[in-house]
């Protein structure tokens, strides 16, 4: 039987605090005026404390189970795309896993910046059509306020937080994602960077006091390359799937600047209501944007059963990329009602499993310390049984 790969779920999530482009103007030197006519952005939304990369990604999960009606027991996958991981380490999609209680879900974190969602996109298609998955959930989170100088007027006025989720299920309809490209050129990597906190310069007083934890960015390069990719991935990802552009419905786009996807508009010779912009009320939110952008289509009925759309972004790296999606709700398997009551009741379980996952953890840790006090050898392995 052949496999397909069906978006069956979406969902997104954003930050509550809106900072629009006049409050910037009141801490850095720029101005409404000059934000939205050289990007077209005119508010974002910024994280507070308690909002992170991964409360964000959790409820733009939630929405798209619940969209799907599926369990989070039958999640086989979850890659969570970002920039803005909560830690280095443990993966931000391990705490999505665990707040979910996906408890047999692997779960991974992407680095391929603002392409990230494009290319777990891909992955996760692949995985389902070769048969080592049925259900992955795909997520672009971010909370790039985190990361960037909001003493810096070229970069400050780019970026926003969010979220936005996919999830992808196995199905003998044809549809759903037909075809995906991944490209990247690592020459360019300094054109868009976080220097410091990584193996080459790891955080220090200096590094602090220099502002290299921030995003430094040469905005002509990545506007350059920028317009360079957006048609070309796009042209050729159609190409794969066997369409021509006549055959797209709508392109979501990275949301990044609005003279990119007015300039990718041009080059594919495609009217500009074809595209879905929504970056005035986001700005750049790097993994997340496609997702959100795609929900608000949907949402608004801008996407129809059977339609062909392109997504298609590119970001640091560089790194660019695109898919094609035939978008097909009757796609979804069949599920029982009282999915929906046991999801709500198993979320406030996961909690709890979670919570007892940690003490059985911390029991077994004082148990295997004293007896390898008592027995010789080893220090660093717990002794063996039997
Ligand atoms: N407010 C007011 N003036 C600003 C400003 C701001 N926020 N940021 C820069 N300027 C000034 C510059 O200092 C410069 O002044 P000068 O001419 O006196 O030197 C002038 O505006 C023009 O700056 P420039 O950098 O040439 O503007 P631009 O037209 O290239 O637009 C970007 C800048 C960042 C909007 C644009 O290059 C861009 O969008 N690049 C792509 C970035 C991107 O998408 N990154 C994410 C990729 S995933």
């Amino acid at each position: 039987m052949e496999r397909y790969a069906h978006i069956t779920g979406w969902g997104m999530a954003v930050p509550e605090r809106v900072v629009t482009n006049d409050e910037l103007a009141k801490t850095v030197d720029t101005s409404d005026e000059w934000i939205a006519s050289r990007t077209g952005i005119r508010q974002r939304y910024v994280a507070n404390a308690r909002e992170t990369t991964a409360s964000l990604a959790l409820e733009a999960a939630r929405a798209a189970l619940e969209v799907a009606d599926l369990s989070p027991r039958q999640i086989d996958l979850i890659i969570v795309a970002t920039s803005t991981p909560e830690h280095i380490m443990p993966a931000t999609a391990c705490l999505v896993q665990d707040a979910l209680g996906a408890i047999n879900a692997g779960a991974f974190d992407l680095s391929a910046a603002c392409s990230g969602f494009i290319y777990a996109l891909g992955l996760a298609a692949n995985g389902i059509r070769c048969g080592a998955h049925n259900n992955v959930l795909v997520i672009g989170s971010e909370t790039l306020s985190r990361i960037v100088n909001w003493k810096d007027r070229s970069t400050c006025i780019l970026f926003g937080d969010g979220a936005g989720a996919f999830l992808l299920q196995a199905s003998s309809v044809p549809g759903g994602v037909l075809a995906s490209l991944m490209r990247s050129d690592g020459s360019g990597g300094d054109s868009l960077i976080v220097p410091a906190g990584g193996s080459r310069m790891p955080a220090s007083a200096e590094s602090v006091r220099n502002n290299q934890h921030f995003i430094q960015m040469d905005g002509k390069e990545v506007y350059r390359f920028a317009t360079r990719v957006m048609a070309s991935a796009a042209r050729e990802v159609v190409q794969c799937a066997g369409l021509t552009l006549d055959d797209i419905a709508l392109v979501v786009p990275h949301q990044a600047n609005r003279r990119i996807i007015e300039s990718a508009a041009r080059s594919l010779n495609l009217p500009e209501d074809r595209f879905v912009v929504n970056l005035d009320r986001y700005g750049n939110t790097s993994t997340a944007s496609i997702p959100i952008a795609l929900c608000e289509a949907v949402a608004a009925g801008r996407v129809r059963p059977n339609d062909h759309l392109v997504l298609v972004g590119f970001g640091a790296g560089l790194t660019w990329g695109a898919a094609v999606v035939q978008w097909n709700e009757t796609a979804k398997p069949e599920v029982s009602p009282w999915h929906r009551i046991g999801r709500q009741a198993g979320y406030g379980l996961s909690r709890v499993r979670s919570a007892v996952r940690r003490g059985l953890r911390r029991v077994e840790g004082i148990v295997y310390g004293k007896q390898s006090e008592v027995g010789a050898g080893d220090e660093t392995l717990p002794p063996r049984r039997g």
